[in-house]
């Protein structure tokens, strides 16, 4: 892939965070999401990529845009796959809460896991861990581990994971073991991204969310030299058998960085929404400006760009889906 495709690729994520930051605190998630594919969708017919869609909006019956499986680009380049999640962070836009962001990875054309849309047991980590820790350890032997390897106690420790309820057991261990708790309401590709930047001084990203945000996490991981290790948690014969569908025939296997991007060239781009762990939302600026604040990565260069841009609103143009003539018209 040449490295040009990560600005091209930029611009899209730019445009869909534009699209649906009009939808913050609107309280209609919905909208917000149509809004951001709506305009990722129209933005990738100018990316010179020949694209197919692995990880998107859904299976083509339920999503007319982005669906798995779809072709995107102007098939004046590589032949990729595609993982996009327009708008990581619906509710979060929905409610005007923090962390959400449209985000994009492309690969070389068979590296990405088919993911199907289900939950997954993730652990992320940066760099000093790689090839440290195991998905199948114990929490508490994983925190040890991590602990020696990063010179640390357990009290000098981050842990960031996802509020839920199903996280009661695992966010009792954590606070057993003395370790600090940070607790994220959604996002959790910027979650296990965290865990890998040093800036964010979390250690350890660690619980199960999407298994398709794994994967988005997984190929940012990679840019960063960090590690994300997941396992598939299907719950019941109909997931089971979407995973089968999916090409995935051990289900329930830890997947590793190969298997989840392969071991080739990959490039993530995300640009924020509403503000996160890492990156700026979108600022609207006087009656005709924005300000996007995104992030762009190779894992062939390891280089990480951090693009601030401001946007003239009315030489721009911003694709309207069903969401968007419903804003236009308030
Ligand atoms: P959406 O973009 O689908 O709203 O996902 C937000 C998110 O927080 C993901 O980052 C995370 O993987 C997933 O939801 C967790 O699912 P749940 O809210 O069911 O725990």
């Amino acid at each position: 892939m040449e490295r040009e495709l990560a600005l091209e690729i930029v611009r899209v994520t730019e445009l869909g965070a534009l699209a649906s930051a009009s939808w913050i605190g609107r309280g209609d998630k919905d909208a917000a999401d149509d809004a951001a594919t709506t305009a990722i969708r129209s933005m990738f017919d100018s990316v010179s990529i020949d694209g197919t869609v692995v990880i998107g909006e859904g299976e083509m019956d339920d999503a007319p845009m982005l669906y798995i499986g779809e072709k995107v680009g102007n098939k004046r380049g590589p032949l990729v796959d595609v993982a996009v999640d327009p708008l990581e962070g619906t509710e979060v836009v929905a409610a005007g809460l923090q962390n959400a962001q449209s985000v994009i990875a492309i690969a070389d054309k068979g590296s990405l896991l088919h993911a199907p849309d289900i939950y997954m047991e993730k652990l992320a980590c940066g760099p000093e861990l790689v090839g440290k820790l195991s998905l199948e350890d114990p929490v508490e032997i994983t925190l040890t581990k991590a602990a020696h390897h990063l010179g640390k106690s357990l009290s000098e420790m981050t842990v960031m994971v996802l509020d839920r309820e199903r996280h009661a057991g695992l966010i009792n261990s954590l606070r057993q073991a003395g370790v600090r708790i940070k607790l994220l309401s959604h996002g959790d590709v910027a979650g296990a991204i965290a865990a890998a930047l040093p800036e964010s001084g979390v250690d350890l990203y660690l619980g199960s969310g999407g298994a398709p945000e794994g994967v988005l996490a997984a190929a940012a991981l990679k840019c960063l030299g960090g590690e994300m290790q997941g396992q598939l948690l299907p719950q019941g014969p109909f997931e089971l058998q979407r995973c089968m569908r999916m090409g995935i025939a051990n289900p329930t296997r830890v997947l590793y960085m190969d298997d989840m991007v392969g071991t080739g060239d990959v490039i993530f781009a995300a640009t924020g929404v509403t503000s996160g762990e890492f990156l700026n939302g979108v600022r609207f600026i006087g009656k005709d400006r924005a300000e996007t604040h995104s992030v762009i990565m190779r894992a062939q260069s390891r280089t990480i760009r951090y693009i601030r841009s401001i946007h003239f609103l009315p030489g721009k143009e911003i694709p309207q889906g069903t969401a968007g003539k419903k804003v236009a018209s308030l």
